[in-house]
């Protein structure tokens, strides 16, 4: 990647952030539990949640393959993996797991007494 292209995408991640703002995604309760995974609605769009030993992350719900609901798949080792085709995608940086270029964008998480916050 060409140092003018990095710069480009290091802006482009700064301007979205700025866009982002934490919102309310659902209660602590509502959490999946240690090794599992679910889907939450939050207005328009589906996230795919997952708690792996307590670390919890969130991720879009849209399989880059073929838009396998990815909250509906199976944790193992710290990866998600879709349950249509198995593709497996990285807990920490969203890469698909054979192919590290393809990646499901990651939410910051935030934790607010009861409530579990996203930035999305
Ligand atoms: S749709 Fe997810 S692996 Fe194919």
């Amino acid at each position: 990647m060409r140092k003018s292209q990095r710069a480009q995408d290091h802006i482009i991640e700064e301007a979205k952030e700025l866009m982002s703002e934490f919102v309310r995604i659902c209660a602590k309760s509502e959490l999946p539990p240690s090794g599992d995974a679910r889907e939450i609605v939050v207005g328009e769009k589906t996230l795919c949640i997952a708690n792996e030993n307590g670390a919890i992350c969130a991720m879009d719900n849209v399989c880059p393959h073929r838009g396998g609901p990815l909250g509906q798949g199976m944790l193992e080792g710290g990866k998600l993996v879709c349950p249509w085709h198995a593709w497996a995608f990285d807990l920490r940086t969203g890469a698909a797991v054979h192919s590290p270029q393809t990646k499901v964008e990651l939410y910051e998480i935030k934790i607010d007494g009861d409530d579990v916050l996203a930035r999305i």
